[in-house]
């Protein structure tokens, strides 16, 4: 077993090389299933969920491989379409598998996904829009799809679901028609997937907007393609709300201030200077966080993103006045909060909205993390009490943030890994 020790009150100072973005990542590694070549990812985090899309890449005949912080992908055997169940219970990305397959098999079959322990994870809405698209969904213990016509077609989506989005994308790209996505969701993750899938040949247009027309091709060009995707705004936003608790001065290489603007428009204003640079991210002053965020709405992108939602409750502990978090995306998505109520927080949650009435005298606790985001408001909460807290439930934490105690350690923060 692992837990981290952290003993709080320290400074954060210095520069963060930040990882490309795990859900980014995740649905690009279903995404290369398309294509029968090799792919290679840039810059890719070694987290527990790429190294479950590499096991499935390898369980439906492909192979995956690191060549130092490149992930090599090469589909070229893939000749299965049927997912292992025991995988894709594990992470909630192995559903994005489904629209792959189907453009390049026009058959896909899976169990229920899994994912992070943050409220119901239906799957409804990409069954929908699949259906639109000309997609037979039978739905048992397990979900098979097949395409009965590919030829295009018109869906929108109820809600702007990235991974229904995603699907319907990944769907479309290898048909006789044309496609139209209406309601989409509109990530910086998306806009990278049209990226790669134009890179490899396909046709897509509209991504980051609130419609996207897939052209469907054929077949695809040469046999390999490097892809650099974007970087992991959820990563900058956590070091950001680290350092707003803490104190200090944080660089980030390079940062796509845009990307993080719906976090900057609350936080530059209480707890922090931002230097940016033709809209990069340069330097981050944290000068004490001087009042309560108010009211937070948390929406699809670009407003503030629920991946955020936690680290901001824990970061609004610390901060002198109220902050109301409402989550629309998860409503039930506040679990974490009675591990941050062992510190003394006054936290109370009533339905989907979260009270913070910050300002109270926080001590050290023992807290379990049940799942990734909150895993990491919890190391946040630990980081801005004096005295020494543990975190134990790392494996959350490490499904996707590449060695956060090590990026950390280098700022100054006194965390380490410990093995019992
Ligand atoms: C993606 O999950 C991300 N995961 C999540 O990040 C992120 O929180 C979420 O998008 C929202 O931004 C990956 O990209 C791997 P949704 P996804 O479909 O696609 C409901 C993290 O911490 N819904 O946009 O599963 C759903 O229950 C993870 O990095 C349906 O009702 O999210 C939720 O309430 C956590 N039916 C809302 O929509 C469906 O068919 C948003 O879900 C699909 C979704």
């Amino acid at each position: 077993m692992e837990k981290f020790v952290v003993r709080g009150g320290n400074k954060l100072f210095g520069e963060i090389e930040i990882q490309s973005a795990k859900n980014s990542v995740l649905p690009l590694i279903a995404a290369s299933i398309i294509y029968e070549g090799k792919t290679y990812i840039e810059d890719c985090p070694k987290i527990y969920d790429v190294l479950v899309m590499m096991k499935i890449i390898e369980k439906l005949g492909g192979k995956a491989y690191f060549d130092k912080n490149t992930l090599v992908l090469d589909t070229e055997g893939v000749n299965d379409w049927n997912l292992p169940e025991d995988m894709t219970k594990e992470i909630r990305a192995s559903l994005f598998t489904v629209g792959a397959l189907l453009s390049r098999f026009g058959y896909a079959s899976i169990s229920a996904p899994g994912g992070c322990n943050i409220g119901s994870r239906p799957i409804d809405i990409h069954i929908d829009c699949l259906k639109d698209l000309g997609v037979n969904v039978y739905e048992g213990e397990s979900f098979s799809f097949s395409k009965k016509t590919n030829n295009g077609g018109i869906t929108k989506l109820r809600y702007k679901s990235v991974g229904a989005t995603e699907n319907a994308i990944m769907a479309s790209v290898k048909s006789n028609g044309v496609t139209v996505i209406e309601n989409v969701a509109k990530e910086p993750e998306i806009v990278d997937l049209q990226n790669y899938l134009n890179a490899i040949g396909g046709k897509i247009s509209g991504a980051g907007s609130d419609r996207i027309v897939i052209e469907g091709v054929k077949k695809f060009n040469g046999k390999e393609v490097r892809f650099k995707p974007v970087k992991d705004r959820i990563e900058v936003g956590t070091f950001i709300l680290a350092g707003a608790v803490c104190g200090g001065e944080l660089r980030f290489k390079g940062e796509s201030f845009e990307n993080s603007s719906a976090l900057i428009k609350i936080i530059e204003h209480n707890a922090c200077k931002i230097y940016s640079k033709n809209g990069k991210i340069e330097c981050v002053k944290f000068d004490g966080q001087t009042h309560g965020y108010g009211f937070v709405s948390v929406d699809p992108y670009p407003s503030f993103p629920t991946d955020l939602q936690p680290q901001l409750v824990a970061a609004a502990s610390f901060s002198d006045g109220l902050t109301v978090v409402v989550d629309n995306v998860f409503k039930r998505r506040f679990g974490y909060t009675e591990q941050l109520k062992k510190t003394g927080a006054d936290i109370a949650v009533y339905d989907n909205a979260c009270v913070i009435n910050g300002g109270k005298k926080l001590s050290s606790a023992e807290m379990i993390a049940g799942d990734l985001r909150g895993g990491a408001a919890l190391i946040i909460q630990a980081l801005g009490i004096c005295g020494e807290s543990t975190i134990s439930g790392v494996r959350h934490i490490d499904r996707g943030y590449d060695g956060i105690e090590e990026k950390l350690h280098l700022l100054g923060a006194d965390i380490h890994r410990i093995y019992y």
